[in-house]
Parts: structure tokens; C-alpha cells; sequence
């Protein structure tokens, strides 16, 4: 069928024709802030699941929902960085939301002082003030500047809830990927925003994920449990599945047959990546207007090709050759979460000889741990790619007499 009239949206982030599947998140986050703006507290969330289920798509959608409510919205992507920079993204997104909160020739005195607070916070990242540039106060000295994470973010964000508040709106930071977030910044932000949801102020972060989020501890472990939930997305069922796959095709006037859907949903496990990458290669192959179970046959080949290409390739390329004989061992196992003694047994290692392999694999985001001793792939239908990539198991080197006595 004709490409240029294509439906589906195999790209990160790229919102679909039809986002199916998140109808509780979406109640959720609706909920939470029209709480908020009547001064009532609210669980926040951090939304978890693996690479390609719809966590970025999903943040999207909760900004066009914030947007709608008149709520101030900054998305930003964290990445791994030092706390240093972490300051200076906080700068950034805070910056930004002072401007959205009302336009500068009409900051109230709550928000001057929430520009000034910030100028404070920033000072040792960005003593020229670049970063911070045409908000024109001197910094609140004594407050935000006193070098320490926690600290200083919970004056800024109860500085900025202020601010919000006084001009009737709320404020909500949207971030992506936070599993990047060191254990500090992490615990930084929670105690910041457990000080805000104190005062009722309406500030709150929504935070999305892989599945691995920073191992708490203390305080900050019985706070986040507080301030958030931890709702996990993944596959969809099988009707929202059909339905994404069918409401595309059906805007551009073509349709499934049943029998071609059901191929389908067996070949993408109803993925929401996978099901817009099919989706796309079978529209590609069809002759249509109904996409037949042929046509998806036909199309299953390229469909792992540009899978293995794109999505799955650059993964493993990252990998160590020792790490490629840990992931292919996994693979052997199947897709469930494997005991770290298991994998270690498959190429005739000990578990603790494996680990910092083990251990650089999860640093990478290739492996996550669902619970303790227990390792699974962030990559829905990783295993599969293994075993395609790498069709026989591969043996680490042999060991000098040396290394073993050492063991
Ligand atoms: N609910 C949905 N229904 C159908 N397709 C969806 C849905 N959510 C996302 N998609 C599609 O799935 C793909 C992946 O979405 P997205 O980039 O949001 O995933 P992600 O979880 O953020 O992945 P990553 O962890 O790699 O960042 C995109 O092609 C998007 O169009
Ligand atoms: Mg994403």
C-alpha cells in the first residue's frame, strides 16, 4: 500500500494513531493533579516498564493532559551525569518553568523571590550566570546555596511551589529516564518534594523509567514509598493489541483480516514497539485493502531485520566480548529472570566470578534486577535476538592454572 500514507510509528517516543492500554495511567495522573490544585495531597508516580512499552509515549500524553488543566509542564530526559550537572538541569527545567508560570512583566513578588532562590541555587554551577539569563534578580542569599543537594533543592522547590501557587496554577516536572538518576539525586528530589507536598503546594514530579529504579535506603526509601507509585507498564492485552494494530490501517481506509491479527499478536507478543514496527513493514508488503495473513507472513522477515538492525544491534555492538557470552548465556535460558548462579552454571563459571560482568551488564541498562539475585533483560524478545545473533553458545577462554588457584 501506498508508503507515503503509512500509519504506524515505529520511532521512540513517536505518539501512535492509537494509544492503547493506558486508560488507569491516564485516570491516575488526572486525579493527582486536580487533587493537587485543591490543596490535597496525592501519591506522584514513577512509571516503570522495559525499552519500547510506551513510558516515553506516555509522558507525552500526561503533558497534553497537564496542558489542558492550565498546569505549568517541563519535560526533560535525564541522563547519566555528576551532581553537577544534575544542578544544572534542575536549573534549566525550574528556569523554565518560571517563564511558563506568567510572563515576566508580571511576576508577582512570590515569584521574583522564586527567581531569586533559583539564581542562589545555581550559583556555583554557573557563577557568570548564563544559565539563568533575563530573570534579572540578585540571588536569596542563604537560601539553595549552601552546597548541599538535599538541601538546597528542597529551598528551591518549595521556593518555586510558592511562586506556583501565588499565580493559581500547579507545576509538574515530567522526567524521562530516570533510572539514570544517581541514588543522591534521587534522594534529593524526594525529600525535596516530600518538603512541597508537606505545605501543600502543587509541585510534583512524574518520573518514567526502566524497572531498575535506584535502590533506596532510609528515609528516602519510606518517603518515595509515600510520595509515589510505582505502576508498571508492559505488553498490551490482546484487544488493545488488535486495536492498535487495526485503528491505524483504518484511518487510511484498509482493515485486518482475524487470522492476520493473530499472527500478529504471536509474532510482537503485544509490544507496543513491536507492533508499530509490523504494523509498518506489513503495510509495506500489502496489497490491501485487507492485510491478509500471508502479507504478514511476508512481512515477519523484514520485520526482524529492521529489529535486529536497529533496536536490538546497537545493544549488543556496547558489549564486551565476556559480556556477549554472559547475554548469550541468558539467552539459552529463555526470557524470564535468571538466577545469577544459573546463567554463571551455563558456561561453567562460579556466580561471583561472573558478577562484575553481571554487574557492568545492569551499569549499561542491558540487565535489570527484578529482585535479588535475579537478572532479566530491559529488552522485551532480547533472548530471541541472541539466539539469532549468535546461534551456538560461546565458552569463555580457558582460565590460567594461576587465575584458578585464585578462585
Ligand atoms: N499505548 C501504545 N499503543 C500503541 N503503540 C504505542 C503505545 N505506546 C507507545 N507506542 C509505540 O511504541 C514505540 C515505543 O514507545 P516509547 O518510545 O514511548 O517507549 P519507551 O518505553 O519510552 O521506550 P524506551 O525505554 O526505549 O525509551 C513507539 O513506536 C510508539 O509509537
Ligand atoms: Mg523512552
Amino acid at each position: 500500500m501506498d508508503p507515503v500514507a503509512n500509519p504506524y510509528t515505529p520511532n521512540a517516543g513517536a505518539q501512535p494513531l492509537a494509544v492503547r492500554g493506558r486508560d488507569v495511567q491516564m485516570q491516575t495522573f488526572d486525579l493527582l493533579l486536580r487533587r493537587m490544585s485543591v490543596g490535597r495531597t496525592e501519591q506522584s508516580m514513577i512509571i516503570t516498564g522495559l525499552r519500547g512499552v510506551g513510558k516515553t509515549v506516555l509522558l507525552g500524553k500526561f503533558r497534553s493532559k497537564a496542558q489542558e488543566l492550565n498546569w505549568v509542564v517541563v519535560e526533560r530526559e535525564v541522563s547519566k551525569h555528576d551532581d553537577e550537572h544534575f544542578r544544572r538541569q534542575m536549573v534549566s527545567a525550574i528556569r523554565t518553568s518560571l517563564f511558563e508560570m506568567s510572563p515576566k512583566a508580571r511576576w508577582s513578588d512570590r515569584v521574583l523571590r522564586a527567581a531569586a532562590v533559583l539564581k542562589s541555587f545555581s550559583i556555583s554551577v554557573d557563577p557568570a550566570g548564563t544559565l539563568t539569563g533575563g530573570m534579572d534578580v540578585d540571588a536569596a542569599e542563604g537560601f539553595a546555596d549552601q552546597q548541599d543537594l538535599q538541601a538546597d533543592l528542597s529551598d528551591l522547590l518549595v521556593a518555586v511551589g510558592e511562586a506556583a501557587q501565588d499565580t493559581g496554577r500547579g507545576l509538574v516536572l515530567l522526567f524521562d529516564e530516570v533510572q539514570f538518576l544517581s541514588t543522591k539525586q534521587l534522594e534529593a528530589l524526594i525529600s525535596a518534594l516530600h518538603k512541597t507536598v508537606q505545605r501543600g503546594l502543587p509541585v510534583t514530579m512524574v518520573g518514567a523509567g526502566l524497572p531498575q529504579i535506584a535502590e533506596l535506603a532510609g528515609d528516602a526509601k519510606s518517603y518515595s514509598e509515600r510520595l509515589f507509585k510505582f505502576p508498571h507498564i508492559g505488553n498490551l492485552e490482546d484487544g488493545d493489541a488488535r486495536a492498535a494494530l487495526v485503528e491505524p490501517a483504518n484511518a487510511e481506509g484498509a482493515g485486518y483480516s482475524n487470522d492476520a491479527l493473530d499472527l500478529a499478536l504471536e509474532v510482537t507478543s503485544g509490544y507496543p514497539y513491536f507492533i508499530q514496527e509490523l504494523g509498518y513493514a506489513v503495510w509495506g508488503v500489502a496489497a490491501g485493502p485487507t492485510i491478509t495473513r500471508d502479507d504478514v507472513e511476508l512481512a515477519v522477515p523484514l520485520y526482524e531485520a529492521k529489529l535486529d538492525e536497529s533496536f536490538f544491534r546497537v545493544r549488543l555492538d556496547r558489549a564486551t566480548e565476556m559480556e556477549r557470552i554472559y547475554l548469550r548465556a541468558m539467552a539459552e535460558l529463555g526470557p524470564e529472570a535468571q538466577k545469577a548462579q544459573d546463567v554463571a552454571a551455563v558456561i561453567g563459571r562460579k556466580s561471583t566470578q561472573m558478577g562484575p560482568t553481571r554487574a557492568q551488564l545492569i551499569n549499561m541498562g542491558l540487565l535489570y534486577t527484578p529482585e535479588h539475585g535475579y537478572a532479566a533483560f530491559t529488552v522485551p524478545h532480547f533472548d530471541k535476538f541472541m539466539l539469532r545473533a549468535i546461534p551456538d553458545l560461546i565458552m569463555p577462554p580457558e582460565r590460567s592454572k594461576k587465575t584458578r588457584a585464585k578462585d
